[in-house]
């Protein structure tokens, strides 16, 4: 008779994983092998107790029930935790001079007006005014035309329109800018503000028990496109913010950070110019 191995304190990692079939993906096989080491390490390492695991089923029930096509906390744990960042650089590993990526964040939403270029996405006609201009290129400094760019950011008050449904306009600091042969974008939107993560869950419970707050920097979100090349995930973020080395969500690259100028001291809109440079679509 095979030799038959009980779980024990000392063997669970191979018991549970020794549990896989012989025709099992060899990818979720190593995805769930080294999950299972790193998961018994872990409670092994800080001894967890009854009472904690009780606790943290409890946190993820929480954080479950919470998530509906509006709200994803699930996300908003990732992103708080540095695995949504570490996923995207571990995923775009791009040569120097490219764009970086950060978190995409739930406040995008598809189907947002593209507009000629030089409109103004702001409707509720709050905040301070700003001009947002530069190219699209590729790693060559060649002009990419045919970019699309997808632009959100908050208003003045710290909220994205679909956070205020009835009381922002709709597509409100949104729009979609196509660059044409010269690589160029320019709208006008608004100066964005810092605001806090949504902190009314469980993850802004944790946050507040580890003594961090729900902060982000101020910064405009760019999903940028192009049929050769590979999709841009980012942000600009506003030089001078309180936030910057503090973001809740850890999204900040300091190739990122833009400062806002005024071109003379009396002007009332704020400009900023940017170059986004895309790297080439990979084959596979
Ligand atoms: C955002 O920038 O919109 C965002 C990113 C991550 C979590 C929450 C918000
Ligand atoms: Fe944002």
């Amino acid at each position: 008779m095979p030799r038959i191995d009980y779980f024990t304190e000392a063997n669970s990692v191979e018991a549970v994983n020794a549990r896989m079939g012989e025709a099992t993906d060899p990818r979720l096989r190593e995805v769930m092998a080294a999950l299972v080491r790193h998961l018994h390490d872990f409670v092994k390492e800080v001894g967890l107790t009854q009472r904690e695991w009780e606790a943290a089923i409890d946190f993820l029930t929480r954080t479950g029930q919470l998530c509906d096509a509006e709200r994803q906390e699930f996300i908003l744990l990732s992103d708080t935790l540095g695995v949504s960042m570490l996923v995207d650089a571990i995923a775009h590993r791009r040569p120097a001079g490219a764009t970086e990526n950060t978190v995409f964040g739930p406040f995008h939403v598809d189907g947002a007006p593209e507009l000629p270029m030089g409109s103004c996405i702001s409707l509720d006609g709050k905040g301070e005014s700003c001009r947002y201009t530069g190219r699209v290129l590729d790693l060559e400094g060649r002009p990419l035309a045919g970019a699309r760019l997808d632009v959100w950011s908050d208003n003045s008050e710290g909220f994205y329109d679909v956070q205020q449904p009835g009381r922002q306009p709709k597509w409100n600091n949104r729009g979609v800018f196509v660059t044409g042969p010269d690589g160029r974008y320019d709208f006008v939107g608004i100066k964005p503000v810092s605001y806090p993560i949504p902190d009314d869950g469980p993850v802004g419970k944790m946050l507040a028990r580890l003594g961090r707050h729900p902060w982000r920097p101020a910064h405009m979100h760019f999903l940028i496109t192009h049929p050769d090349h590979e999709r841009i995930v980012t942000h600009t973020f506003v030089s001078g913010d309180d936030y910057l080395t503090s973001d809740a969500v850890f999204g900040v690259k300091e190739a990122l950070i833009v400062d806002y100028r005024k071109a003379t001291a009396g002007d009332t809109t704020w400009q900023v110019d940017f170059d986004f440079v895309m790297v080439g679509a990979r084959d596979d």
